[in-house]
């Protein structure tokens, strides 16, 4: 399912409305930093909450005007708000379940032993919350925002839902995963200004129920599948630790040379076109070319001489050679086929080849005992000069054997067509030549794929 952008024209210039239109009754379950945050501000926003813990300690707390977590402005708000009378506690899933309309589920995911999530507490919540589904009547939408592996909700929390309380998921009740994008220290602030709601469900009653919810906020209110908005979380929390990660190798190395690590990590991160943008986000092929691989390995050596261990820098290269591997073994899979390769160099729109993986998949392909074509109508082999030519030479020296002047030879002499660069005319020829018992392999995530009249695999998609 495709996200899709519902109030996307939210800007700055709008003001956040302060209350949401209509209120609900909804029981919030685990009431950590999480649950306890959601718990006030849901309070706060005029909703009837009931909080659910198995902890007693933070039940006395809460019903003694105070709060569980320390968070700025969270004792005052939780008092507050305990006063408003929109507030109660209890330990009893099943009359909280009773009581309300809507549930956040927002109990902990920790590590297990081996590393793996431990999804145990939300597992057996969800067997109490079936339980005392079976007994309600009337619809009830249960909201995860607990940060759970994806495929948790529908492989596992959905069907104990099911199970326990004998009534359909999507009919009966709604299940909604709305990842919560709170960071600790700064927790209402991030509560009322997320980045974006975002929910998968698998009803539109549930998205609604969260809409209803969420809406008033002045974010985007964003919709995709279950799937989609639990990988979202991991890879969002992925991503932050990968920034803050390189930045503190940056400073290591910095740091090592005597330069002002703060003064080169503003400057990279004024480069909004191509360092702090969607550039290079896309799942695709490895990189290349004469720039990346050279530089890396540069700081890589610079480290090493300094003593200094910049372990994520330094693994990058490996990453990128078990992508090429994995594009490779994409085609071997298919038995050692008839390849024709769509590009040579190491990017669309130029001839230069040097440390091209689609070089690096081509020297393998032949190693393999694979038959090779290549077409490339940026690469002509008499043209091409210096460093260009002598790393082709000494990497395929008979290259000028493989490679074919047109689509219609690459098509005519393939079972699999590799596609590593693409342009509109490249494009609409594939569309027009490739036939059905063939198979495409997509590095560049062609535009009209579905008009591709064979079967097809993406890279990494
Ligand atoms: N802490 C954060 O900044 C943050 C931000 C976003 C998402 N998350 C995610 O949200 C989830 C909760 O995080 P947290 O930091 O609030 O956890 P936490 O450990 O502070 O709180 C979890 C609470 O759940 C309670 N609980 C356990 N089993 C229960 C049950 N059966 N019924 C009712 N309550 C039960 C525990 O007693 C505890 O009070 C995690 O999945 C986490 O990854 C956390």
């Amino acid at each position: 399912m495709r996200v899709t952008f519902e109030n996307e024209l939210f800007t700055g210039t709008v003001k956040r409305k302060r209350r949401p239109v209509s209120t609900r009754r909804i029981s919030i379950f685990g009431l950590g930093y999480v649950g306890a945050v959601s718990l006030a501000c849901l309070a706060r926003d005029g909703h009837r909450v009931i909080g659910v813990d198995i902890d007693p300690v933070k039940l006395n707390l809460i019903r003694s005007r105070k709060s569980p977590i320390l968070e700025e402005g969270i004792q005052e708000l939780m008092r507050d708000t305990v006063d408003s009378g929109r507030v109660s506690v209890s330990d009893d899933t099943a009359w909280a379940i009773q009581q309300t309309d809507v549930s956040f589920i927002c109990v902990g995911t920790p590590s297990a032993a081996n590393g793996s999530q431990d999804l145990g507490a939300i597992t057996r919540l969800a067997e109490k919350i079936g339980a005392a589904l079976k007994t309600k009547r009337g619809f009830h939408t249960i909201v995860v925002r607990s940060t759970v592996q994806p495929g948790t909700l529908e492989e596992k929390i959905e069907p104990i839902l099911e199970r326990e309380s004998g009534k359909r998921s999507g009919v009966d009740f709604g299940l909604a995963f709305q990842p919560e994008f709170l960071r600790e220290g700064s927790s209402i602030r991030d509560y009322d200004h997320p980045p974006y709601t975002i929910v998968g469900a698998n009803c539109e009653a549930a998205i609604n129920a969260v809409r209803s919810i969420f809406q008033h906020l002045e974010a985007r209110f964003l919709v995709t599948s279950i799937r989609v908005a639990e990988t979202l979380k991991m890879s969002c929390n992925a991503f932050h630790a990968l920034k803050i990660t390189f930045a503190n190798e940056i400073g290591r190395v910095s740091e090592s040379m005597g330069i002002d690590s703060h003064e080169v990590m503003r400057l990279v991160c004024a480069d909004t076109r191509l360092n702090i943008s969607p550039a290079y986000l896309k799942p695709g092929f490895a990189f290349g070319g004469s720039c990346l691989p050279k530089d890396l390995r540069a700081l890589t050596q610079i480290a090493k001489q300094n003593d200094i261990e910049i372990p994520m820098l330094s693994s990058l290269l490996t990453s990128n050679r078990v992508h090429i591997d994995h594009a490779v073994e994409k085609i071997l899979k298919l038995g050692r086929p008839k390849v024709g390769m769509l590009g040579l160099s190491f990017k669309t729109g130029t001839d230069d080849l040097r440390e091209s993986p689609l070089v690096m998949v081509a020297k393998r392909l032949i190693g393999e005992g694979c038959e090779l074509r290549i077409f490339d109508p940026e690469v002509q082999l008499s043209r091409l000069l210096g460093a260009n030519r002598s790393y082709i030479e000494s990497h395929i020296p008979h290259v000028a054997s493989l490679l074919c002047d047109s689509m219609d030879c690459l098509v005519g002499s393939s079972d699999v067509i590799l596609v590593g660069i693409q342009q509109p005319v490249l494009n609409e020829a594939l569309q027009a030549k490739v036939r059905e018992d063939q198979t495409v392999i997509d590095l560049v995530n062609l535009p009209n794929r579905d008009l591709l009249r064979c079967r097809y695999e993406g890279a990494c998609w």
